[in-house]
Formats: C-alpha cells, sequence, structure tokens
C-alpha cells in the first residue's frame, strides 16, 4: 500500500475546473487500490500573483519540493502579460522545472481511435498514431544565458541564447532510448544542425549515446522537415528526441493530430520528485463557461500514478475509463463530431468516475 502526498496547483485559466477532476479520479482509483493520498493545494501563476505578488511563492516551491509528486493545471492569463517578464505567471512553469530538475519531458500523443473525425487530418493519416515526444525541459534557449532588452544607440536590441552542454544532451538522449525500448525502438532525433552549433553538437552526441542502444533505430532530421512529416505521415514517428524550443512547438502539433490539444497529458521528470500537467495552456477565453477539456488533465494523473508511485493498474484503469467514455460518444465541444454528444467539464468528469472500475 502507497501512503503518498501530491502538491496540487490548479493554476489559472481552465486549470481550477480540470484540476478537481483529476483530483477525484486519483483518490476512486487509489481508494479502490487501498492507497492513501494526500493532496496538498497551493497557489501558483495568475492566482499566485493577485494573492502574494509572486507567481511561484516559496510556500508553493517548498510545497512542491516536499510532496511525492506535483499535480499542475495551468498558469496565465491577459491580466497578467502587461508585467515584466520576471513577474509574470509563466515564470512560475519555468522555476518549478529548473528547481525541482525537470529535465525531461514526456509528452505521448496517441490517437484514441474514436477521435479520428475530430481531427483536423484525413483519417487515413491519423490512423493508430502513437508517438512519444521526448522534450528536454530544463536548457535550451529558455533558459540560456545572456538574455534580455537592451538599449543600444540605433534602437533596443533582444537577445536570447541557445545553449547544450554534452551532459544535457546525453541524458535527454538516453531516456528517449529507454523510453523507445518499451515501444517500437525508434528515436527520431529532431535539431537544425544544418545552421546553428548548438545543434551541431546535440546531433554528435545524440549520436555518441546511441552507441550504448544498438537496438534501437536512430534517425536525425531537421525541425522545419519534422514539423512538415508530423502533418504528411505522422505513422512514421514512434520516440521524437528533441530541445527545449523545438519540443515545445512540435509537441502542440502533435496534439493536434489526436483531435485536440486538450487531450495530451505529459510527464516531467528529474532526479527526484516529478511534475504532472497537460500541455495545454490556461485557455482563459474558454475559462469559466465549464466547457474545458479534462481529459489531458485526468490522463496526466494517470502518468502521475505510473511514473511517480508505479502504481501502473490504477494509471491504466483511468486510461480505461477515458477510453470507455469516449467510446460512448461522451464529448466536449472541442473534439465533438457529428453523432457524439457534447457535455460540459464537470459532467465528462462524472462520467469518467462512473467507468473507474473495470
Ligand atoms: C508548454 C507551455 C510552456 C512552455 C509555457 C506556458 C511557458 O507552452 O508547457 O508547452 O513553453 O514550455
Ligand atoms: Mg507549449
Amino acid at each position: 500500500m502507497a501512503n503518498k502526498t501530491i502538491a496540487v496547483l490548479a493554476g489559472d485559466g481552465v486549470g481550477p475546473e480540470i484540476m478537481p477532476v483529476a483530483v477525484a479520479a486519483l483518490e476512486a482509483v487509489a481508494r479502490h487500490g487501498g492507497h492513501a493520498l494526500t493532496f496538498r493545494p497551493a497557489v501558483v501563476g495568475g492566482r499566485a500573483i493577485d494573492e502574494t505578488g509572486r507567481p511561484l511563492p516559496d510556500e508553493t516551491l517548498r510545497a512542491a519540493r516536499t510532496s511525492d509528486a506535483v499535480l499542475l493545471g495551468a498558469v496565465g492569463g491577459p491580466k497578467w502579460e502587461g508585467l515584466a517578464y520576471e513577474q509574470r505567471p509563466e515564470r512560475a512553469l519555468l522555476g518549478l522545472r529548473e528547481q525541482l530538475g525537470l529535465f525531461a519531458n514526456l509528452r505521448p500523443a496517441k490517437l484514441h481511435s474514436e477521435l479520428a473525425g475530430a481531427s483536423t487530418l484525413k483519417q487515413e493519416v491519423i490512423e493508430n498514431i502513437d508517438i512519444l515526444v521526448v522534450r528536454e525541459l530544463t536548457g535550451g534557449i529558455y533558459f540560456g544565458t545572456p538574455r534580455g532588452v537592451e538599449a543600444t544607440p540605433t534602437g533596443r536590441r533582444g537577445i536570447n541564447t541557445e545553449v547544450y552542454t554534452t551532459e544535457e544532451i546525453t541524458r535527454i538522449a538516453r531516456v528517449a532510448f529507454d523510453a523507445a525500448r518499451a515501444r517500437r525502438r525508434r528515436v527520431t532525433s529532431v535539431d537544425k544542425a544544418n545552421v546553428l552549433e548548438s545543434s551541431e553538437l546535440w546531433r554528435q552526441v545524440v549520436t555518441e549515446t546511441h552507441a550504448a542502444y544498438r537496438d534501437v533505430e536512430l534517425r536525425h532530421m531537421y525541425v522545419d522537415n519534422c514539423a512538415m512529416q508530423l502533418i504528411r505521415n505522422p505513422r512514421q514517428f514512434d520516440v521524437l528526441l528533441t530541445t527545449n524550443l523545438f519540443g515545445d512547438i512540435l509537441s502542440d502539433a502533435a496534439a493536434m493530430l489526436t483531435g485536440s490539444i486538450g487531450m495530451l497529458p505529459s510527464a516531467s521528470l528529474g532526479a527526484s520528485t516529478g511534475m504532472f500537467e497537460p500541455i495545454h495552456g490556461s485557455a482563459p477565453d474558454i475559462a469559466g463557461q465549464d466547457c474545458a477539456n479534462p481529459v489531458g488533465m485526468v490522463a496526466s494523473g494517470a502518468m502521475l500514478l505510473r511514473h511517480a508511485f508505479g502504481l501502473e493498474d490504477e494509471a491504466a484503469r483511468i486510461e480505461r475509463a477515458i477510453q470507455r467514455v469516449l467510446a460512448l460518444g461522451y464529448r466536449t465541444r472541442d473534439i465533438a463530431s457529428p453523432g457524439t454528444r457534447v457535455v460540459g467539464t464537470r459532467e465528462l468528469g462524472d462520467r469518467l468516475l462512473e467507468h473507474l472500475d473495470g
């Protein structure tokens, strides 16, 4: 029996609407399996700015550090967009990733066959896609220095720096190769080695790391080509290994193949506490309307059970419930198609809970 604590950071926008659905699902499967989960809510992002003046209060960071896992909703919104860069809600997310050392971000993009009609792409293109994006999460241009905006005699100059070290590349490449071993054993490493030196190093180090994984097939691809191939023939991909920035962009594209960005969960892993969150943002345009898709959030809860606690049966139970509810035709409006039944966030959550014990 597991006895674990989860820091619950609902955040902004649709975060507070989808989080209760995930918490209820986690509670139900834990109870069923005889495990005790303690949930520790903490403020983060815009809400934390409003309440404490800072996007990532010390207390929230402490709650995250001292819990066994972190479940995060979403951060950000128009209300806080005018703030100085260091005070924006997004800094909380980047701060958590950095402070918890969460260098490996896993974003599985798998098509539920029932949703083939919800994608903007043709059914024959997206059928059976099952891609794992392995995104480096604590390096690259997101964190590189120098950075900033400076005044020059002829106007301002904005600077960001793409930096990768051998060590950073090796450890994320290992995560991708290890993940591929449990899948179809194919890794596509995505870079821009024809233009960027940091990418040239990326390609070399990934190739060197591959020497210990001869049973896995490795292919290199330029990021522009990868963007095209994801739309042209996504079935060619198994594991996509890439940098922080390219992974941010390509995982949104991969998400749309599955019907909606609202579907995709993610796990951010490092040496200690892992963080689990849907890949979508706070969606302020639909917040408060009970129409957000909670599936990415709930599926993030399943990833938490699997990766942080090793509770595979409980994780699978949640994933089967998602499958069933979709098969029964229940949809939030982002994934609606003719002949399906559109319900709100709460009702989809209720249907999920009903189908958790199978
Ligand atoms: C994501 C998001 C974040 C990122 C933002 C909100 C900082 O887009 O998790 O993909 O760019 O990493
Ligand atoms: Mg993103």
